[in-house]
């Protein structure tokens, strides 16, 4: 399958290198352009064991691209993972979405076709359902999984 994970943090890239590695093709994008060009020279900025091996393994192999142009990858893949992050507030307990909900506005004007589209990053209950209406009137058939 053609997947995109959108955030190259702690989450998205882990799990982006694990699911090539599994035989799919996978965009990884990040708006951090300095991260995106140093994971293209093969610089991985976290340590997880085996995590830098088979992530050039799999970029070798074409399954593996790293990218800035999220409309590109979107566009080109069947399921989108929302991996952002979600920090506490500060003087609250409560998690700011404002990323979250900036990635769903970005997908609403991207979208073209059917996605399934799933939120990895952590979120509290009815955040879905946000994110849905967010997405609403699409003007085609779409599916909405969250985590
Ligand atoms: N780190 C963990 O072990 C862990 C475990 C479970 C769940 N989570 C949850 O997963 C989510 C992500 O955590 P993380 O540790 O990977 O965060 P992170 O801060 O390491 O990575 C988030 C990435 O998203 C990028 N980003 C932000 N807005 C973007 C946008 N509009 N388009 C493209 N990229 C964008 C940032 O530049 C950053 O590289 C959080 O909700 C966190 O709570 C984290």
């Amino acid at each position: 399958m053609k997947l995109c994970m959108i955030g190259t943090g702690y989450v998205g890239l882990v799990s982006g290198v694990c699911f090539s590695d599994v035989g799919n093709t996978v965009y990884c994008v990040d708006k951090d352009k300095k991260k995106i060009e140093e994971l293209n020279k093969g610089n991985v900025p976290i340590y997880e064991p085996g995590l830098e091996e088979i992530l050039k393994k799999n970029y070798k192999q074409n399954r593996l691209k790293f990218t800035t142009d999220l409309k590109k990858a979107v566009s080109s893949s069947d399921i989108i993972f929302i991996c952002v992050g979600t920090p506490t507030k500060k003087n609250s307990n409560s998690a700011d979405l404002k990323y979250v909900f900036s990635v769903a506005k970005e997908l609403k004007k991207i979208i073209k076709s059917y996605k399934i589209i799933i939120t990895k990053s952590t979120v509290p209950v009815t955040t879905g359902d946000k994110i849905e209406n967010i997405l609403k009137n699409l003007g085609h058939k779409r599916f909405y999984l969250s985590r």
